[in-house]
């Protein structure tokens, strides 16, 4: 059976950064970046990779910036050109995604990320579709790995349904994410069997973590519509998911790379450390710093 393509991402932008301030007061958070490009342009690439042709951001009110990143930046491109600074201005060019690729609406209040997803209804349509959290970053650290979302579409293409990608965290930290309980511990793709948003300590069926990459049916919306609120009183995906679970497919796919939550500082900064050594450009320089940072630090 052949089910339906996924053509569309959703890029949730509104949240406040507030864990970054003073940062992120005039700035986007999703514009802060991890060696030399901001952390909205590493969750594109992975989705540009994956084959994703239109990308749908959900902004809020100052988040203007994010918009003008992915437009032409005219006198830029005209100075890099009368300067003969060619290979600058075909890299910047390549990142652009085409004319019509992407959309932006507004979150106009900051009521939960089931509320931000719900929000994108009308751009999404009646197809299936994935949905990448920005400040989750996932590297992929394997020899032969694809981008995350690329193995979800690939895992989708064959099971249909519902997929979100998980992650095993601390025991300790898993009363700060969604958590699934899943049939087939040992399988890279399983069903799931139970999920719930931000769990009591001791009480989360299993230590494996939403971890920020999802692809949803289009009956989530109809789900989310209904706008109840859930843990932290905002309007959670995950409660409309579980809802989803239980009259469609829902399996969970482990990542097998190493996922940063860059909204953490610890994040952050390990995300910046681990992206630049495995560039080939800035390695081989930069381990010398690190190294020298390094001497003499209690680790
Ligand atoms: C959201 C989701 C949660 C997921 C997390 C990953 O929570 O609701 O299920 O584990 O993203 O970052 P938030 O970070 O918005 O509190």
């Amino acid at each position: 059976m052949t089910h339906p393509r996924i053509r569309k991402a959703v890029f949730p932008v509104a949240g406040l950064g507030t864990r970054f301030l003073p940062a992120t007061k005039a700035i986007p958070k999703e514009m802060l970046t991890v060696v030399d490009r901001p952390v909205i342009q590493h969750v594109v690439d992975e989705a540009r990779a994956a084959g994703i042709e239109h990308f749908i951001f959900v902004t809020g009110r100052n988040k203007g910036m994010i918009e003008d990143h992915f437009d032409h930046q005219f006198e830029l491109e005209a100075t890099l050109s009368s300067r003969g600074k060619d290979a600058e201005l075909k890299a910047l060019l390549a990142d652009l995604p085409r004319a019509g690729e992407t959309s932006f609406t507004r979150q106009q209040a900051p009521l939960g990320l089931g509320h931000a997803v719900w929000c994108a209804r009308d751009i999404v349509g009646n197809e299936p579709f994935a949905l990448i959290l920005p400040d989750m970053l996932h590297h992929n650290t394997q020899e032969f790995g694809q981008p995350c979302i690329k193995d979800m579409i690939e895992a989708y293409n064959e099971h249909g349904g519902n997929h979100v990608a998980v992650y095993p965290v601390p025991d300790d930290q898993t009363h700060q994410y969604g958590i699934v309980g899943v049939v087939d511990r040992a399988a890279k793709t399983s069903a799931i069997t139970k999920m719930v948003e931000k769990p009591a300590k001791g009480t989360a069926p299993s230590n494996l973590s939403i971890s920020g990459r999802y692809i949803l049916q289009p009956s989530i919306f109809a789900l989310l519509a209904a706008q109840e609120k859930g843990a932290g009183n905002e309007i959670q995906l995950t409660d409309s998911m579980l809802k989803l679970a239980e009259i469609e497919k829902f399996f969970a796919m482990r990542f097998d790379g190493k996922v940063y939550d860059t909204g953490t500082k610890t994040g952050f900064l390990s995300a910046n450390v681990a992206y630049a050594l495995s560039r080939t450009d800035i390695a081989p320089a930069f381990k010398i710093e690190l190294k020298e940072i390094l001497k003499g630090v209690e680790l």
